[in-house]
């Protein structure tokens, strides 16, 4: 019998508030799991940014990563360790450089699901390179971009085949506003995609490993009132159906710290942005659910180091693939798909992991997040965001929903 210490690296840039509540969580549950004859502790910290030899040993069991999709010294740093020292890290470092979001449209396309129509135009503009001007005289077909929007029919969405953080996105009414799109979007590489209209709802599906949060979504609102309060917005076959396909998107890809948002129309829902592999997690954005992230992130951290779970390096889609090809109507192949994600992301064994070890979580993070301390973390965030004197109004605002929070489904649980 050991005493064995499991090391979870935060790598961050922006991130402010649930850096801190995921400490102060961790650090109030000093959790001392038996696992086959050892007791599992947890120490926490924050990854630097600094020189490293490449066959320097990493210290992490875990990193949480919030920062590599843009700041390549890390990113290059957690793929060797996942390499060279079976780091696990939340998400899969190659996975989330490689798969755009048309990558993610053209797999669930091919897995039946129902993407709204989509085409990729290449960019109006380019940046002048050696051999360009012979290629696209030799290449590039003449096209009008008119009649890719007859083809989809309006109102169609144009917006970066990339995403992310609704850069360069534009609703378009007609064939005149279409041009006008394109003559504006430069060098980007876009997406035309037919709009999802008339629609009546919007929702987020958040997923850490095998959890999700549901949060509708509300996208006139200004941002703090985007997410909205509401959850029972859903009936259980659509409940299942988005978890389902939450399952299958962030399986197939490696990403288990993920959002699905889809939209609703004439009792569809069609996924429009499922490719993003650090989903907003701001207490600004996120306040009555925030507390669900926290825990989330903090159960599935502990069971996957603590069982010492292995990080699954490459992708393996056959299986997804077979179930595709077969003839089973798409809400049957969805179930399959969800089995393989149920499968690879342990939900049965992690349940009964926090069920056993964990089911203090919710009262601890009751306490805490009532807590002076809480406050700070979200205050520090506010701080980040607002101009100083609309601070004291949004801390109150934000931290008033997670007392809500506490007042109702925090306390059931
Ligand atoms: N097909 C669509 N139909 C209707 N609205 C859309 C569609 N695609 C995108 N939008 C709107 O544009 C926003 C940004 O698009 P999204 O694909 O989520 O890009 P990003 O990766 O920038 O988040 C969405 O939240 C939604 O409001
Ligand atoms: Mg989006």
């Amino acid at each position: 019998m050991a005493d064995v210490n499991k090391k979870i690296g935060l790598s961050l840039g922006a991130d402010l508030c649930w850096p801190l509540c995921y400490e102060d969580l961790m650090k109030s549950l000093d959790l001392a799991i038996p696992v086959g004859g050892d007791t599992v502790r947890f120490e926490v910290e924050r990854v630097s940014i600094e020189p490293y030899d490449l066959r320097q040993h990493c210290s992490y069991d875990m990193v949480i990563d919030r920062l590599t999709h843009w700041y390549h010294t890390s990113r290059e740093w957690i793929k060797k360790a996942v390499l060279m020292d079976d780091l696990y890290v939340l998400n899969n470092p190659w996975s989330l450089q490689s798969m755009e979001k048309q990558t993610s449209y053209c797999a669930m396309i091919q897995l039946g699901m129902p993407i709204p129509e989509t085409w990729m135009v290449p960019p109006k503009s380019y940046d002048p390179t050696p051999d360009l001007r012979s290629t696209l005289h030799r290449y590039a077909k003449l096209f009008d971009i008119g009649s890719v929007g007859e083809d989809l029919g309006y109102p169609v969405i144009m917006k970066p085949y990339d995403g992310g953080g609704w850069r360069a996105v534009t609703r378009v009414e007609d064939e005149a506003a279409l041009r006008r799109a394109y003559e504006a979007s430069g060098k980007l590489v876009m997406h035309v995609q037919r709009a999802v209209h008339p629609s009546d709802a919007f929702v987020r599906v958040i997923g850490v490993g095998p959890q999700m949060r549901f949060v509708k979504y509300d996208v006139d609102a200004p941002l703090h009132d985007r997410y909205t309060l509401e959850t029972d917005f859903l009936d259980a076959d659509e409940e299942a159906l988005l978890r389902e396909s939450t399952m299958t998107v962030n399986s197939f890809f490696g990403w288990e710290y993920n959002s699905l948002e889809a939209m609703r129309s004439d009792g569809t829902w069609l996924p429009i942005d499922f490719a993003n592999a650090c989903p907003d997690s701001q207490v600004t954005s996120l306040h009555y659910h925030f507390p669900w992230l926290v825990k989330a992130l903090l159960r599935w951290s502990v069971y996957c180091t603590a069982t010492g779970r292995p990080m699954r390096r490459t992708l393996d889609w056959d299986a997804y693939y077979e179930i595709a090809k077969t003839d089973a109507p798409y809400r049957e192949k969805l179930r399959g798909y969800a089995a393989i994600a149920d499968e690879r992301l342990e939900t049965a064994d992690f349940e009964e992991f926090c069920a056993k070890h964990l089911s203090h979580v919710d009262e601890v993070a009751w306490e805490y997040f009532g807590s002076e301390a809480a406050k700070t973390a979200v205050r520090q965030k506010v701080e980040a965001l607002y101009p100083a004197g609309e601070v004291e109004e949004f801390t109150e605002l934000f931290w008033g929903r997670i007392q809500t929070w506490r007042d109702g489904e925090g306390s059931a649980q």
